[in-house]
């Protein structure tokens, strides 16, 4: 009888899982990013991105990651979100790729203080030529 009981509570269990997995709004909505992969395994970036962006870093716990560059201008570029005009979304949105797992899991970084959190926009792109300078700044931060 007891197995009986164990079982149908594994099976409900289970079930609940594959329920949640399914349901994705229960589920941070990440953009995917572009090209065919990441600077590291995906799961490995998962897990340890904080790790690998810290100024003062210590890679050598990580065999072999010490060649790669982590640049954080890097993640920008291939970890852009557009909104429906095609603009990258800045930090202040919440589709924002960084943002759109921290806001998930309570994480806040202030990164975005001093780093641009979009790539920043090329002069043929800018929309006025003169006042470039200005317009570069206004898109730069945050
Ligand atoms: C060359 C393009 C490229 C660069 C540069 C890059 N990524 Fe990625 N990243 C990808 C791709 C492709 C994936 C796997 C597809 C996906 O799920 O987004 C990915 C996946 C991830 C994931 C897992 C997303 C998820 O769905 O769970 C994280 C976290 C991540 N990257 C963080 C970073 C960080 C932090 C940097 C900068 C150090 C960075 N990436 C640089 C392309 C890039
Ligand atoms: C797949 C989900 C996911 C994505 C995407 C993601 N992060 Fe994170 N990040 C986390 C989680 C979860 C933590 C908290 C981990 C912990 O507390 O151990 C975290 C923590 C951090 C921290 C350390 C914060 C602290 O106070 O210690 C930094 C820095 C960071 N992320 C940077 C970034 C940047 C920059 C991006 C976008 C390029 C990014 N993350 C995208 C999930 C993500
Ligand atoms: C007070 C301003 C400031 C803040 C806040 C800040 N940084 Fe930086 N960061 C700098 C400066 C200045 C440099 C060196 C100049 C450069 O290489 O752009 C730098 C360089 C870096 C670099 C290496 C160069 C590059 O292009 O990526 C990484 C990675 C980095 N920062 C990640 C982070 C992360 C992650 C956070 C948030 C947890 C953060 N920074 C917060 C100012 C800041």
């Amino acid at each position: 009888m007891m197995r009986l009981i164990l079982s149908i509570a594994l099976v409900l269990l289970f079930c609940n899982m594959t329920y949640a997995d399914d349901n994705k709004s229960l589920k941070p909505h990440i953009a995917k990013g572009k090209g065919e992969q990441c600077v590291a395994e995906t799961d490995f970036m998962r897990r340890n991105h904080m790790d690998l962006l810290k100024h003062d870093r210590d890679l050598t716990m990580y065999q072999g990651l010490r060649d790669i560059d982590f640049s954080l201008n890097g993640c920008i570029e291939c970890h852009t979100v557009n909104d429906s005009k095609g603009q990258a979304l800045s930090v202040t949105d919440e589709r924002h790729f960084c943002r759109s797992c921290h806001d998930f899991a309570a994480v806040k970084v202030d990164c975005f203080q001093c780093h641009a959190s979009r790539p920043e926009l090329k002069k043929e792109q800018m929309p006025i030529d003169k006042n470039h300078e200005k317009l570069t700044q206004k898109v730069t931060k945050p």
